[in-house]
């Protein structure tokens, strides 16, 4: 590779793809847009690359690039990465991988044939809180660790929108909310847990609440009309989501107050969260035994407050509980220690620091080190679709002999 940026093509540009567009704005020498696909996105009028409408006449295109950058919806991630790979790109792949684990096998083979890399959007394992709590973790200040409690809170809010109303409604149109929301933390489990395998899991979780049947009396299926008196005592209503507070406006295109109106009489985010046709879980828990006894619970909550993670870990000379803000360190022994690192950017600098890795992985790292990254990023996938296989069948998963299906 010559010493000039990295050109990778970007397909979907939504929020992802945008995000990942502006480090051709933050890091002009390290990464330049190579080209756009959306059908519907906005491009930037400066645009001085191709864009196209669809994926496929992107990667059909012969431009020349060192990579693609797939920030598409879930159910398309499987065809376009395979396609990029064959075409001879290395790949930043959103997550989930792929919506099965037979799609995720496929991927594997296609990146051994090609020998390029596939890096998995697994931003938080980039952001500096999460480095810094991995580096608190191998430094063994508390002992060996006997158990981790870990909650992925999603806030009602976000749950609402994305896994009520929105993209991943619909279990059997993409994942289901564990593969979708909690690969993250399946991934930060098989971090904090190298070295150790995952031997059993099992899994619990249904659709509690957002179902016709919880409906308060004289909703409508649409907030614009539905009683006013209803609206005022429902969390859910999507004027006070998006028109009253302004921290979910970042979904649309458009956040003027007017285009966010338009939207709540017009789109499906309007919707009675009681009539959407969902049936996503809206919580889940997942139990894991490792070798030498270790056990982890992860808890994914769509009806909290905050939004954020909050893990607790247990060991023979102390706790750690981190909570995306400080890490705590409570030795038996000794005083305890806060450490607040230093936050900046989108996923808490994750959306950065993902790019500069990306970067650096075309121009330096070999086939076999691109092979290992996508086999590690697979492992936790492989564990997030053995713990929904738990849940369908109500059998706990022997996770050595096992392979989902
Ligand atoms: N790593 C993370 O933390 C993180 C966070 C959110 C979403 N995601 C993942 O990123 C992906 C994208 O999510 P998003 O929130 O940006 O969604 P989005 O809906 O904002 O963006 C997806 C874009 O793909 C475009 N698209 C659809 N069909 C297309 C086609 N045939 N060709 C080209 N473009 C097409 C859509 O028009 C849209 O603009 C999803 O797989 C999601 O799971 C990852």
């Amino acid at each position: 590779m010559n010493n000039g940026p990295v050109r990778a093509i970007i397909l979907g540009y939504g929020i992802r793809g945008r995000a990942y567009a502006e480090y051709a704005k933050t890091h002009p020498r390290e990464f330049e847009i190579a080209g756009l696909a959306d059908p519907v996105a906005a491009f930037p009028a400066d645009a001085a690359y191709p864009t196209w409408k669809n994926w496929e006449e992107a990667l059909e295109a012969g431009v020349d690039a060192d990579a693609v950058i797939i920030s598409l919806p879930d159910r398309l991630h499987h065809k376009a990465c395979i396609l990029a790979l064959e075409k001879g790109y290395h790949v930043l792949l959103e997550k989930p991988i792929g919506c099965t684990w037979k799609e995720c096998e496929d991927i594997k083979k296609a990146q051994i044939k090609a020998k390029r890399l596939v890096l998995t959007g697994y931003v938080l394992r980039f952001a500096p809180f999460y480095k810094k709590l991995r580096e608190v973790i191998a430094y063994g200040s508390i002992g060996e660790i006997t158990s981790v409690h870990h909650l992925a809170a999603i806030s009602y809010g976000k749950a609402a929108h994305a896994y009520c109303r929105g993209n991943w409604s619909v279990e059997s149109k993409g994942t289901g909310m564990l593969v979708n929301k909690c690969t993250h933390d399946f991934d930060l489990i098989e971090w904090w847990t190298k070295g150790k395998t995952c031997k059993k899991v099992t899994s619990f979780g249904s659709l509690f609440h957002w179902r016709p049947e919880n409906a308060p009396e004289g909703a409508a299926d649409r907030c614009q009309a539905c009683p006013v008196t209803v609206r005022e005592s429902c969390p859910f209503d999507a004027y006070k989501l998006y028109y009253d507070r302004k921290d979910l406006r970042y979904h649309f295109a458009d956040e003027s107050d007017d285009a966010i109106l338009k939207m709540i009489e017009t789109s499906p985010y309007g919707r009675c969260v009681y009539a959407c046709g969902n049936d996503s879980v809206d919580h889940q828990t997942v139990l894991m035994e490792y070798d030498g006894g270790l056990t982890i619970i992860l808890e994914m909550e769509s009806y909290s407050q905050q939004r954020t993670r909050i893990t607790h870990f247990y060991g023979t000379r102390g706790e750690i509980i981190a909570d995306e803000t400080k890490i705590e360190i409570k030795p038996f022994l000794g005083d305890s220690t806060t450490i607040i690192p230093a936050q900046n950017g989108h996923h808490g600098g994750g959306d950065r620091e993902i790019m500069t890795e990306f970067v650096k992985l075309v121009k330096t790292a070999s086939p076999d080190r691109y092979t290992k990254i996508l086999g590690a990023a697979l492992e936790s996938h492989r564990i997030a679709f053995l713990a929904e296989e738990s849940r369908y069948s109500g059998k706990t998963m022997d996770c050595v002999t096992e392979m989902p299906i």
